[in-house]
């Protein structure tokens, strides 16, 4: 049977690259992007488009309909600092929103359905180094509260109904083309485009605060491989967790130095902070990599290396 694909929440960070590359496997016609806004250039020109507010679900439904959609990615969500400035708003979008595709699912009205869970489902009282797929989760934030309990919702759907639901507890997402937007990782990606544009950056974070890191292309890889293994070797129906690389400001600056040498970094923890320090440094992801072979490409030096070469171009600078 010939794919077809909706994303909802297309024009965010990950939905947009995820949009493009759907769209160069499966054909353009049959990969839908939808959002409340319209996104960048290359999406809008490179397939359809329709508007969605994920919170409703008769204009998903009727989208689905349309398209004879079998397969959803649901890529909006409010993420974890945004999340804290407007709790009510994000707990009402990140739960409504899966719930109106979980249901969706349920009634038979698609096949398979992604939905992303975050490391942000970690707490405080997480063992911090090499955090177990199954370990105490006690999140902090409102972000990780709606996504463990989206998890929780996930597996009983599952369970309960058989929905072909399938989810991975990404990292913080390094990537060029688009901006990440509200995140607590969001520093990862602002420091390539200061450093480039300005020579310094003020991180918001200590410069000792280690965080799991993920290139974009990996977690790509990662939400395709994921989607496409055959459903018996999916063992988790909560979500995986998935790893590539762990760093720290102070780690990301030495490694932008060494194409710039005369950049400079400066610290100014704001309330950031205190979410990152809830968060793990690094991630156990081996049963991500046993049942379904994930494996991770890019490392922080493969990582800078593109984002400063490609963002020089999309400056149009020397
Ligand atoms: N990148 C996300 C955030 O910082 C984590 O999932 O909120």
């Amino acid at each position: 049977m010939n794919k077809s694909i909706l994303i909802i929440g297309a024009c965010g960070q990950i939905g947009t690259e995820l949009t493009l590359k759907l769209r160069e496997i499966n054909g353009a016609n049959q990969v839908i992007a939808s959002d409340i806004k319209e996104g960048n250039k290359e999406l809008m020109q490179s397939g359809p488009f329709e508007f969605i507010n994920a919170m409703d679900y008769n204009s998903i439904e009727k989208i689905i309909e349309k398209y004879a959609i079998n397969e959803v990615y649901l890529m909006a969500a409010m993420l974890s600092a945004t999340g804290e400035k407007y709790p009510a708003k994000a707990w009402e979008l990140n739960m409504n929103s899966l719930f109106n595709v979980l249901n969706i699912a349920k009634e038979g009205k698609i096949k398979k359905l992604f939905w992303p869970s975050s490391m942000a489902v970690f707490g405080p009282s997480t063992p911090k180094e090499n955090t177990p797929q199954e370990t105490i989760m006690e999140p902090t934030t409102v972000y990780g509260i709606s996504k463990q309990t989206g998890e929780r919702w996930c597996e009983y759907y599952f369970n309960k109904y058989g929905v072909d639901v399938r989810s991975i507890r990404y990292p913080g997402v390094i990537s060029w083309r688009t901006n990440p937007g509200g995140g607590t990782t969001d520093y990862a990606v602002e420091i390539y485009h200061e450093a480039l544009l300005k020579g310094e950056y003020t991180s918001f974070l200590k410069k000792e605060t280690k965080l799991p890191m993920m290139y974009m292309d990996d977690a790509l890889e990662a939400t395709i491989k994921i989607m496409d293994a055959a459903p018996e070797t999916i063992k988790i129906r909560s979500s995986y967790n998935l790893a590539a690389i762990s760093f720290t400001p102070e780690e990301i600056a030495a490694e932008i130095k060494k194409e710039i040498p005369e950049f400079k970094i400066s610290y100014n923890p704001d309330f950031r902070q205190t979410i990152a320090d809830s968060w793990p440094k690094s991630i156990d992801d081996s049963r991500a990599r046993k049942d379904w072979n994930w494996n991770h490409t890019f490392d922080l030096k493969k990582t800078s290396e593109i984002m400063l070469e490609n963002l020089r171009l999309k400056y149009n600078l020397p």
